[in-house]
């Protein structure tokens, strides 16, 4: 694997945990932090973080494993890691959901109003099917080579897609954080760590586009695979 690929790599990783680090500043410092049961606005928290830890951060090092575990490990062990880091995505993914949910109906807020819940609740439909027909196709039970080859591509560019509809939802997310923060025309500090969390969801989302897409870093199979 090419040495640009990993400072590329090791860059994103970088702004990955910039942006995650962000979310909790923000949350710990402007949101009162995290809760369930003790309060709707605390359960609320969880959401962006869970959301982002899962289907932005995970699934970033998820759909990359291939290409940086490449001459590390066999395939099958990146297959099984490529499926195990989906699966813990998943479940913050869900985890968050609820926690959105809950929070409103204790509150009494209307549910799925806003453009931000309707991308984001097909991101996450979109990702659930992707996972399960992965799982069955290529890991178990496992379909055919002839029609794991013809459904490959689809695999790709839906879990693709899917990874490009968690970067606009969470940049859709946090600009309604924004128009609900007190004052927010005169930029706030928390206003400012919003955009700077949504400017980082965007770098770290285009570089790992580019790490996935570019021809140079796709990896080449060998006679073992
Ligand atoms: C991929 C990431 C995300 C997905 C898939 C997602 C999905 C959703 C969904 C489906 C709802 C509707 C819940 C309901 O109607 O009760 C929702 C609500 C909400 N989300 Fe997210 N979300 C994500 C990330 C974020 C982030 C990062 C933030 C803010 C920093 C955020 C802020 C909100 C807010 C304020 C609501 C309540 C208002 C509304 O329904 O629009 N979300 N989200």
């Amino acid at each position: 694997m090419s040495s640009s690929y990993n400072i590329l790599n090791g860059i994103t990783g970088v702004v990955g945990i910039g942006l995650l680090a962000s979310v909790i500043t923000w949350i710990v410092k402007y949101q009162s932090g995290f809760g369930w049961a003790s309060s709707p606005d605390l359960e609320f928290n969880w959401h962006p973080f869970l959301m982002v830890l899962g289907l932005v951060f995970l699934y970033s090092q998820s759909i990359l494993i291939y290409r940086t575990g490449r001459y590390h490990t066999s395939k099958k062990i990146l297959k099984y890691a490529h499926a195990l880091i989906h699966l813990i995505a998943f479940l913050c993914s869900i985890v968050g959901l609820v926690a959105v949910f809950d929070s409103h109906n204790r509150k009494g807020t209307p549910n799925m109003f806003s453009l931000h819940s309707w991308i984001g609740l097909i991101t996450v439909i979109t990702f659930a099917l992707q996972f399960v027909s992965g799982f069955v196709a290529f890991l178990f039970p496992g379909l055919s080579g002839f029609i794991r080859k013809l459904l490959m591509p689809y695999h790709v560019f839906f879990g693709t897609i899917a990874f490009i509809f968690a970067i606009i939802t969470t940049v859709a997310g946090i600009t309604e954080m924004v128009l609900w923060t007190d004052n927010f025309e005169t930029k706030p500090p928390a206003v400012l760590l919003l955009n700077f969390m949504g400017l980082l969801a965007v770098v770290y989302g285009s570089m790992t586009v580019y790490l996935l897409l570019k021809p140079d870093y796709k990896r080449v199979p060998l006679p073992e695979d």
